[in-house]
């Protein structure tokens, strides 16, 4: 059975490999993985920023200003932006779309620990 074509999970870590504020990446799913841990939650998404290639795996995870209605300036999203070295194009971590443009996207993996392991699979 070929997990990347059933959707299935497959391990791609041990949980102790992956703490909290660690990054990895992994070649599953027929494609290269990154991992991040952002305060015991764990995130997977493309390693390559849909941009020009860029390493996402480096990328800053931050907060980002949300939309408002008013001249205000409200922070918010906090741990769950993602921030391409190369140019600063942002990603939202759990959907994978762009700050700036929702149709342009990195794609995200479903993320499950079991057993002490780390499994993703597709969305
Ligand atoms: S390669 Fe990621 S923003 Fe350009």
């Amino acid at each position: 059975v070929n997990p990347a074509a059933t959707g299935e999970s497959v391990r791609v870590l041990r949980e102790h490999e992956l703490p909290p504020g660690g990054r990895r990446v992994v070649h599953a799913l027929e494609s290269t993985v990154a991992l991040v841990n952002v305060g015991g939650r764990i995130f997977a998404f493309a390693e390559r920023c849909p941009h020009a290639g860029g390493p996402l795996v480096h990328g800053r995870v931050s907060g980002a200003p949300l939309p408002t209605e008013r001249e205000e300036y409200v922070w918010g999203r906090e741990g769950r932006v993602l921030t391409c070295p190369w140019h600063g194009w942002q990603f939202d971590l759990e959907s994978g779309r762009a700050l700036f443009d929702s149709r342009v996207a990195v794609a995200t993996y479903q993320v499950h620990v079991r057993d002490g392991w780390i499994e993703v699979s597709r969305r």
